[in-house]
Parts: C-alpha cells; structure tokens; sequence
C-alpha cells in the first residue's frame, strides 16, 4: 500500500508506529512503498539499491514477476486450508525440492527458526528412540545464530549476545564449540551427543565460511559415532553461496538440513530435510504446524525456485560474487573480504561498521553491519558487475566519510 492510499503522512506513519507498535528493530527513515529486482523504492519514489535483499531473501529479485504471477494465481483458488487434505501445491514443491537437492523427505514450516526447532526435534527424538532416553545432546558452534525460538535460541552459540539477554535459562542439552575446529567439537561431544548443527557459513556470526577439512571432518565423525549432521541453511541455501545448497560445495549430505528465506520469494516458508530412516523419527502427531506448507507460499517457493535454477543464478552467485569481492578488497582500511558467492562480508580495520552503514544508507545503498567492524552484502543473486560497480563505490565514499580520508 502507498502512503497517498493510507490516507497518511510520512510523519504520521511514523507516529503510528512508535505508539503501537512493540518495536524491536533498528528503523531506517524511510518508508519501504514498492520493490522491483535490485532496488527498494521509498515514498517519494526514491530508489535504494538493494544489496540487503530482506536479509537474504529476495535472491530472483524484488517482487519477481513469475513469483507474483504464481501468488495472484493461487491466491484466486485456495489461499488456505489445513494440512489434512492434500494440495498440489505442496506435493509438487516437495518433489521439486527432494529431487533437486537429493534428500529424501520433506517437512514445511514457515520461517527459519521454526524449521530449526522442527530439526533439533526430529533429531533428539531419533536419538531418544534409537539410543534411550539420555540421547538428546546436540552440540552447535560458538557465534552460530539458528533463529530466535527457545530451541533454535539455545543451539546460538552467543550467550552474551542481546538476542539470549535476559532470556536464560536456556534449553538444556546443547554445548558450543569453536567453529572451523574439529578437535573442538570432537571434545564437546559426550556419549549422548546425539548432532551436530551448524551453518556452512556463519553468517549472522561475522560472515565465516566453513573450511572443506572441517565440513568433511564433521560428516566423518559423525559417521564413526553414530550421530547425525545437521545443517542450518536458511542463509545459505538455495543458489545464495554459488552453489544450490552450501553443503555441495564439500562432498558431503547432511542427515537433515533447514532451509527458508530465499524458497519462498518473499512469501513466509521454510522447510526441512532429512534421510528416510531419520525422518521416520517423526509420525503421526510428532509434529505439526497450521500454516507450514500453506497453498500460497508454496505455489510462490516453486515459482522463486523455479526462477533460481532455470537462469542459474548459482553460477551467477558464484561470478559476480567472486568479482564483487576482487573490487571489495581495493576499499581502504581493509581487514579481510570473506564469503561464498553473493554472501560476503568486509572485516576493517579501526573503522565502525554501522557509521558505514548509515552513510551508505545515506548514499541509497542498503547494506547490514555485525558487530563493530564488519559489514555484510547479501543482494539478489540476479545482481550484475555494474550492480557491484556502484555498491563498491557508495561503499568506499562510505568508508572515507567515516574515517575522515
Ligand atoms: C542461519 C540462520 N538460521 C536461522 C535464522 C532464523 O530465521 P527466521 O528469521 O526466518 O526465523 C536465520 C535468520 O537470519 C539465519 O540466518
């Protein structure tokens, strides 16, 4: 909806929403009114280019037409109904899904966090009924973010983050291990580790990629003990790393894998993945969900998924992304550039990471910072060199603003 349809002002929008809303989010001062591809449009028809995409999420581009095609076309015949009948939608999305990534079964859920939850339960109740009841422990990494549901909260490895201020106890049966370091999670396990999870790249945690060592370390380990790899992928998956999922950049499968953000296009699903024997953990009433695998959302994850493999947009997460971090690491007071494809990150050194953001903000350039020194760019995999052309020089102005160059 447009302010002029709202019947409002900018200032009343803003008005409104302090005295209503529980706010917990950082605003910027602008007004999101439309999207399209790579830009953001505010009130006044301003676009900002858009290299935070929803945190991840808008990777065929903003309002991609066949996504909105597919909405407008479900929408007209069931917009929801409950998971006890069956509808196409669904079923063609799971085969799609299953078939592309080489699991086996499928479960939906609507944002990331829930999908965690559904796989840290899935998990313990495999080990419970294979192993007894003491087998639930699941040990994550440290600085790894999973959502913010009690059960995804306790497998973040940040206790000292705002995200768990306040919020303790956490839920028992989690330990944390140093992340790229395998003896490190070989010592945090105990007899009744059931899994581990991890992000292939911690990407809330600074923008980390997983080494190969260490990703093929973890699947033989838990191989020789019996334990499961589980995998969050929400940020990962789906072309974003310039592979369709993370995990294939290692020669490895996990036992079970969560997915959201870039599936749906912009419509609110999620989903697990898991083996036929361990998603047999799960039976009639084990789980469940009103609004996982709603008709909508999923006739929109086909159509973005659809979108993702169709044009490539891995292969081209893969180019651009790497052309995007050569430029990246020219900008003055660099520590580090890091990342997989259009997932990368810029550590620097001595300079504030959100002043950056802001004056990028202030040059219609939407990026995320973390932490005090690093920013993130997670753009729509449709983005081209010249897209990253801009960032990098907005981004450099940015930097030198800051710093007083
Ligand atoms: C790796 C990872 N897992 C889980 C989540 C939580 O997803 P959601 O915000 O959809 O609950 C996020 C969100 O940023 C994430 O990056």
């Amino acid at each position: 909806m447009k302010l002029k349809e709202a019947k409002m002002t900018a200032l009343e929008l803003k008005e409104t929403v302090s005295k209503y809303m529980i706010d917990t989010y950082e605003r910027f001062d602008f007004i999101a009114e439309t999207a399209k591809d790579m830009y953001l449009y505010d009130e006044n028809g301003t676009g900002y280019l858009d290299f935070y995409a929803g945190i991840a999420v808008n990777s065929a581009g903003s309002c991609n037409e066949k996504v909105v095609a597919a909405i407008k076309e479900q929408a007209e015949d069931i917009i929801h109904t409950f998971n006890y009948p069956y509808t196409i939608p669904q079923a063609r999305l799971a085969k799609l899904i299953c078939e592309t990534i080489g699991m086996d079964k499928i479960f939906f859920q609507s944002t990331g966090t829930e999908a965690n939850e559904a796989m840290i339960k899935m998990a313990r109740k495999y080990g419970i009924e294979k192993y007894g009841p003491e087998h639930y422990h699941i040990v994550t990494a440290r600085m790894g973010f999973h959502g913010r549901t009690y059960g995804a909260l306790s497998a973040t490895g940040q206790p000292d983050n705002a995200c768990q201020t306040g919020l303790k106890p956490m839920l028992p049966g989690f330990s944390y291990a140093d992340y790229n370091n395998l003896s490190s999670f070989q010592n945090a396990c105990n007899d009744n580790t059931i899994a581990i999870m991890i992000e292939p790249l911690q990407g809330e945690g600074g923008v980390h990629p997983a080494t190969k060592k260490f990703m093929q370390g973890l699947r033989k380990f838990c191989d020789e003990k019996g334990m499961l790899l589980l995998l969050d992928e929400v940020q990962t998956g789906w072309c974003r790393t310039g592979e369709v999922m993370g995990f294939m950049h290692y020669g490895i499968k996990p036992d079970i894998i969560s997915m959201a953000k870039a599936m749906g296009g912009g419509m609110p699903i999620a989903a697990i993945c898991a083996t036929d024997e361990v998603a047999r953990a799960f039976s009639l009433g084990s789980h469940g969900t009103t609004y996982g695998g709603n008709p909508v959302c999923c006739a929109a994850s086909y159509a973005q998924i659809r979108e993702l493999l169709d044009r490539d947009l891995a292969k081209n997460a893969k180019i651009i992304g790497a052309y995007f971090m050569e430029q990246l690491t020219k900008l003055p007071k660099v520590k580090e550039v890091r990342g997989m494809g259009l997932l990368v990150g810029v550590e620097f050194d001595g300079v504030n990471a959100a002043a950056v953001k802001h004056a990028c903000l202030d040059r219609k350039l939407l990026i995320t910072a973390i932490g005090s020194s690093i920013i993130r760019m997670i753009p729509p995999l449709i983005a081209t060199k010249e897209d990253c052309d801009k960032a990098v020089e907005i981004i450099e102005e940015a930097v030198c603003e800051v710093v007083k160059l």
